[in-house]
């Protein structure tokens, strides 16, 4: 009696646990209590893990220069196609604090300055700040594009005659992204004395902020995280960041952005760029075991008229500026600057060939960004855009000789991060216990599948001998 009462409640217990099983998978507590608690955590608050990591991002950012050296200058002149070779990397370390940090509307938002300081790594790069690449003279093609068509240009070609001014240029390392003085922008200024007669791909970039920003903290909503809602282009006269170059959207590089689907368009902010692009998911990976999505732009991302409207109607021979350039011209104070992948990769073919020495490839030239889906926080990232410079004969300019239309390759940039061992490990035990976690109405269902069986068992047994006395009966006798 006191048996069967045992193995009945076992039946009864297994179909309980099954039913709580069920309606914990069917009511997503669990998933929705661990979402509650990251929506807790990442929020920028003084005091938050969140905001310390914001405010002070301790993953090392590097940035990687990788120059295009000429080598046949006088052919290009005489319009053949460029040869480059590449040199680099020359390394920096990026330290990007936030600053004159002001939370606002009741800490809802935040406002701060992001300076970013350069320090070049010698240990990881292959040739040093002075080593001297030839390119084209980007100043003079600037002044000349502006003047093209102007009543002035005479003047302006007697100058650059004058101060021996070429199409090209062999500057260091150093004073090519930092900035050096240029002979003819020096000129310049003395008819025109707001000019700047520095220039540097970089200049004025070093422990300078780009404006300042206002970003969501995720109080009211924890999927906007960190995400940018303004930004204010400081009005320095720089040729790299100005104040027309207003953003539109985005995510700012490094942060979380929790609780990722596939099916995520990704806002990223570049200011190089001059607007935010996209990102979309392509493939699944892990990082320092770490699980992660990956996301990468895709080629349409670039330059499309849609997208781009400066891009319209710019055509070099039968092709159009349509697929993988953007012509930034707009917010680089009018220079002839055309960004787009390293070695033109997602580019149209023509725009490799026309220049000896490019071989794109997607595992070294495509941006990626690599999140962990579950807390949204960026695991690894590489940001790789090209600075190219549109180059053409103009009949006022003597200068630019027979040179070819083309879209000239100056330097490209790796801007990656990786994240430290210190928060791998932390995160790692995010994951692993939120995998617990989510498992457990799994393990309650396994439970009372489990008593069920037990419960079979048990039923078999009070049954058994009764019937094997009854078989082995007939056995017996025979
Ligand atoms: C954060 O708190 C610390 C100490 O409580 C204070 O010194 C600091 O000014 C606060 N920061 C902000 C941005 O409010
Ligand atoms: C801040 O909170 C107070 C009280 O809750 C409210 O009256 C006020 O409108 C809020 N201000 C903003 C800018 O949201
Ligand atoms: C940038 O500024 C920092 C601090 O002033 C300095 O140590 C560093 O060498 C500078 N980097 C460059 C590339 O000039
Ligand atoms: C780039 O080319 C110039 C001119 O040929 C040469 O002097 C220089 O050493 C080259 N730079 C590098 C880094 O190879
Ligand atoms: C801004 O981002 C949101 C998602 O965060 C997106 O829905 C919206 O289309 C974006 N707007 C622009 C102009 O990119
Ligand atoms: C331009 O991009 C938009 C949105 O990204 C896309 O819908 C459109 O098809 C693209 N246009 C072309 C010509 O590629
Ligand atoms: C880039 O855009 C500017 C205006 O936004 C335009 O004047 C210039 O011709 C364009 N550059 C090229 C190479 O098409
Ligand atoms: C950056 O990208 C370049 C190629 O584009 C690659 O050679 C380099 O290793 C990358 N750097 C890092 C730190 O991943």
């Amino acid at each position: 009696m006191l048996k069967s009462c045992c193995i009945y409640s076992t039946g009864l217990l297994s179909i309980l646990v099954l039913i709580a099983g069920i309606a914990l998978v069917l009511s997503h507590v669990f998933p929705t209590a661990l979402n509650n608690r990251i929506k807790n955590e990442v929020v920028l608050e003084n005091g938050t893990e969140a905001y310390a990591v914001w405010q002070d991002p301790p993953a090392p950012v590097y940035m990687q220069f990788y120059f295009f050296n000429l080598t046949n200058p006088g052919e290009m002149l005489k319009g053949e196609r460029p040869a480059v070779m590449e040199v680099g990397p020359y390394t920096y370390r990026e330290y990007r604090p936030m600053e004159n940090v002001t939370f606002m509307e009741n800490g809802t938002k935040v406002a701060a300055v992001n300076p970013k300081t350069y320090v070049f790594e010698p240990n990881m790069s292959r040739g040093s700040e002075d080593d001297l690449i030839r390119t084209v003279n980007i100043p003079a093609v600037t002044v000349m594009e502006m003047y093209k068509d102007s009543m002035f240009a005479w003047a302006i070609a007697d100058l650059m005659t004058g101060f021996n001014v070429e199409l090209f240029v062999t500057r260091t390392v150093g004073e090519l992204l930092w900035g050096y003085e240029d002979i003819l922008l020096k000129e310049l200024k003395k008819l025109k004395p707001s000019l700047d007669p520095y220039f540097g791909l970089f200049y004025k970039m070093n422990t300078t902020d780009d404006g300042e920003y206002v970003f969501f903290t995720g109080k009211q909503d924890y999927r906007d995280f960190a995400r940018i809602d303004q930004w204010r282009g400081n009005s320095s006269l720089d040729w790299w960041n100005t104040p027309e170059c207003n953003m539109i959207n985005g995510t700012n590089g490094a942060s979380f952005h929790p609780i990722i689907s596939k099916t995520e368009r990704l806002y990223m902010f570049s200011s190089d760029l001059c607007r935010s692009i996209y990102a979309t998911f392509e493939s699944e990976l892990s990082v320092m075991g770490i699980p992660a999505y990956r996301f990468v732009p895709p080629s349409e991302v670039f330059a499309n008229k849609t997208v781009n409207p400066d891009n319209a109607g710019f055509c070099v021979g039968n092709y159009c500026l349509s697929s993988g350039l953007l012509n930034v011209s707009v917010c680089k104070q009018g220079a002839p600057i055309i960004m787009s992948s390293p070695h033109f990769y997602q580019a149209d073919d023509m725009f490799a060939q026309d220049v000896i020495g490019m071989h794109p490839n997607k595992e070294e030239h495509q941006t990626a960004i690599d999140i962990n889906p579950l807390t949204g926080m960026v695991v690894q990232a590489a940001k790789r855009l090209q600075v190219n410079v549109f180059v053409e004969k103009l009949s006022a300019f003597t200068l630019t000789g027979n040179v070819r239309t083309l879209v000239y390759p100056v330097m490209y940039l790796n801007e990656s991060v990786l994240i430290d061992a210190d928060s791998a490990k932390k995160l790692g035990a995010v994951v692993q216990e939120a995998n617990v976690v989510i498992n457990i109405p799994f393990m309650v269902i396994g439970l009372g599948v489990l008593l069920g069986v037990v419960f079979m068992l048990l039923l078999c047994c009070l049954r058994t001998p009764q019937s094997t006395a009854a078989e082995r009966q007939p056995l017996l006798e025979s």
